[in-house]
């Protein structure tokens, strides 16, 4: 309860930004171990975006190269989008994936015309898809979708004459997280991205593949970096793990793959660990059964990284957030600059913002 008689006191001290993003030194060296190669760049100009697959490990890098080129330039003199409209239409809740794409495109210099509320168009009134596609290619020069509904993005991609991102389709795919999430990883382990690393890491995953938008995107990414991986664990309790196909589709792109249901047993092994319970089904949500959790008791390898791509339930304790595993944040905070490095591809800005002259 705030008591109005007297300054709350938060208020009489100076105020001091916290210092909570572990992770965050590591931009620089992760770009002065990849050399810019912004040709690579070039293959998403104008594209839509919507699935992992259309990555290849030589873009993700690059990508994640620039990323860090802007997480160590917080004031561009060039904004690349300072003409530009963003069109931001999310029909679920989000925290991370909106405001950090508009805060990328802000610091881009774009403008930005957001809508949460599908209910506030013309859809209300049943206007067609290839209608309100039409409009939307007027109005603005890219448009970022969020819907619970899987074919949403497909329907209306082929009607924009504006590239369109996936912001996360339903369960099916969340591709600008799993970028974000390699992003973080790279920063914490730059040779993770050559073809023979220093040592090869095990990853853990607690959650649903077969259910959750991020980390089935999240696998498919990282079957581009296969060779550095010695084994994926997923670690649930439940059945039906995987969806159909998925598990071989993985396995036949490099990645070793198994399945275990005791967490404390596994993570002594773990050098990564990746964290979500939430997944978005029809028009709720559905949390992972069973007792996995984490804390700071839990018996993690000491310089292991914890990843979960957030909002968190009681499966991460905030007990983790002061200690060195504590990589969620940077993650959090890394995606808005992944964004910027996406979005300046996407808009055709990639020769005005490499150091490498094109
Ligand atoms: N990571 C993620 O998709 O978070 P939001 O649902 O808050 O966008």
């Amino acid at each position: 309860m705030v008591n109005r008689n007297k300054i709350h006191p938060l208020l009489i001290d100076p105020v001091t930004v916290r210092d909570g993003v572990r992770g965050i030194e590591r931009p620089k060296s992760f770009m002065e171990s990849v050399s810019e190669d912004p040709e690579v760049l070039k293959e998403i100009s104008n594209h839509h975006i919507v699935s992992a697959r259309q990555f290849s490990k030589e873009t993700v890098v690059q990508l994640c190269r620039l990323a860090a080129h802007y997480e160590t330039t917080p004031t561009l003199i060039h904004k690349p989008l300072s003409d530009k409209i963003m069109i931001s239409a999310f029909s679920e809740p989000s925290t991370r994936t909106r405001f950090s794409f508009e805060s990328a495109w802000s610091r881009l210099g774009g403008n930005v015309m957001s809508m949460t509320d599908p209910g506030t168009t013309g859809l209300a009134k049943g206007e067609s898809m290839e209608d309100i596609a039409e409009m939307f290619s007027n109005y603005g020069d890219v448009m970022v979708l969020r819907s619970s509904d899987d074919e949403m993005i497909y329907s209306i991609l082929e009607y924009l004459r504006i590239p369109v991102v996936n912001a996360g389709n339903g369960i099916d795919e969340h591709p600008t997280q799993a970028l974000s999430d390699l992003y973080t990883i790279l920063k914490w382990r730059p040779d993770l991205s050559f073809d023979s690393p220093e040592s090869k890491i095990k990853i853990g995953i607690i959650g649903t593949p077969g259910k959750m938008r991020t980390v089935r995107s999240l696998l498919l990414l990282l079957s581009y970096f296969h060779s550095a991986i010695d084994e994926i664990i997923i670690i649930n309790s439940e059945e039906g793990v995987f969806s159909e196909g998925q598990a071989e589709e993985l396995k036949h792109s490099g990645l070793s793959l198994r399945i275990e249901k005791n967490l404390e047993q596994i993570l002594p092994e773990l050098d990564v660990i990746y964290i979500n319970s939430i997944a978005w089904v029809g028009d709720t949500y559905e949390t992972l059964a069973g007792n996995l959790k984490l804390h700071a008791a839990s018996p993690l390898k000491k310089d292991a990284i914890i990843l979960h791509p957030l909002a968190r339930g009681p499966e991460l304790d905030t007990s983790l957030d002061q200690t060195e595993h504590n990589w969620y944040f940077a993650q959090a905070r890394g995606a808005v600059f992944l964004r910027m490095a996406l979005l300046t591809c996407i808009l055709q800005k990639i020769d005005q913002v490499a150091d490498v002259q094109i």
